[in-house]
């Protein structure tokens, strides 16, 4: 077949120069595409006497064969040659020594923590620790809470799914059940803080359903209001730092305690700028009152011997009043951002001596 020679090795060069994916796949279409040269010879086979098509036909078919092949090989020499490209610009030095911010930080949740708890082992309070998984009985029954007690609705409450007797467990509302098991365990006298997370439907700026709370107790023969609030003023002071931190008792009530109080700590809330100390605003921070005789009967506790206080505080509250930090639920959506900028080193551990801030 007139040609066919110079064909080949004008396509054969041509693939051989390709110097990218596209001139290889535009050479290929020119040689052995659809409409390529090969493609039109073949067509001219139709014209041809049996004998020269006899020659013909095997040599275009092995012209083909042989240009798809050069074809695959120039493709695999492109890509290693592709690859090695990459290999030599993408190179990464693996001895760089690591960057310097490796160390992670300590929650603002568990530093206050470990404040609250320095400041109240100064005065002589031990730590007790309850489960969040709590009944019925101790979350509510023997706290003096009613069954039609709004704070039980289901609305309030996480309930765990009913057993086959109809009780049924709920997420801690509270850390007063520690009162309970602490009392049920150890009998009176105690002096005890006991922090730990609770359980609460509720989500806006200053409420998520996690939350956590530090319970009080003081239980002895002679524990008056006037120690509670001696004890709660003294932890602010020191808490804060200051001697100008105001608060104010407000008459409340809790089916656990008798008389009971809400303190509130008086602040500002500027441009979104929390500051304690000073202002119009009111931020409530914790319930308290002196402990209801049927809380302690209710633990065999013989309420004629023995009396005392009891109180829960807002630990997330009190970490946003002392760190200004604006909105509750960044305390729980683990943005690195927001860990660094309020987390705390971890080797600083809050002491009286040693100081309880950051
Ligand atoms: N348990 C109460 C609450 O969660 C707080 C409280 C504790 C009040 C102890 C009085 C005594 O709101």
């Amino acid at each position: 077949m007139d040609g066919l020679e110079t064909l080949r090795a004008a396509h054969l060069t041509a693939i051989r120069d390709a110097s990218d994916e596209g001139a290889l796949e535009a050479a290929r279409l020119a040689a052995i595409g659809k409409k390529g040269e090969v493609a039109l010879k073949m067509r001219e086979l139709g014209k041809m006497t049996p004998e020269e098509r006899a020659t013909a036909g095997p040599a275009l078919n092995a012209l083909k064969t042989e240009i798809g092949a050069a074809v695959a090989a120039r493709k695999e020499a492109l890509g290693d040659a592709a690859l090695a490209e990459r290999l030599e610009s993408e190179w990464l030095d693996v001895t760089l020594s690591p960057r310097p911010r490796q160390q992670g930080t300590l929650h603002p949740i568990s530093q206050v923590t470990e404040e609250v708890t320095a400041i109240f082992a100064d005065m002589g309070f031990d730590v007790r620790e309850g489960a969040q998984i709590e009944d019925d009985w101790h979350n509510f029954d023997a706290l003096n809470i009613v069954p039609e007690h709004p704070s039980r609705a289901e609305m309030d409450t996480f309930y765990m799914a009913p057993r086959e007797d109809g009780t049924r467990n709920v997420l801690r509302t509270h850390t007063s059940p520690v009162q309970i098991r602490t009392l049920q365990k150890e009998g009176a006298p105690v002096r005890f803080i006991a922090p730990g997370r609770v359980y609460r439907s509720d989500y806006d700026q200053t409420h998520t359903p996690m939350f956590h709370q530090v319970e009080g107790m003081a239980i002895d023969r002679t524990i008056t209001m006037a120690h509670l609030k001696w004890t709660l003023e003294e932890f602010v002071k020191a808490f804060f730092e200051v001697d100008n931190v105001e608060l104010r008792f407000r008459a409340s009530h809790f089916p656990f305690t008798e008389p009971s109080a809400e303190v509130d700590i008086r602040c500002s809330w500027q441009g979104g700028v929390l500051k304690i100390g000073e202002g119009d605003d009111w931020l409530e921070i914790l319930g308290s009152g002196m402990v209801h005789p049927k809380v302690l009967s209710n633990c065999d506790i013989d309420p004629a011997e023995w009396q005392g206080f009891a109180f829960g505080m807002g630990i997330d509250r009190i970490a946003m009043l002392k760190y200004g930090i604006p909105d509750l639920r960044g305390f729980f959506e683990c943005d690195l951002r927001w860990l660094r900028h309020y987390g705390f080193s971890p080797l600083q551990v809050p002491t009286l001596h040693g100081g309880i801030g950051g």
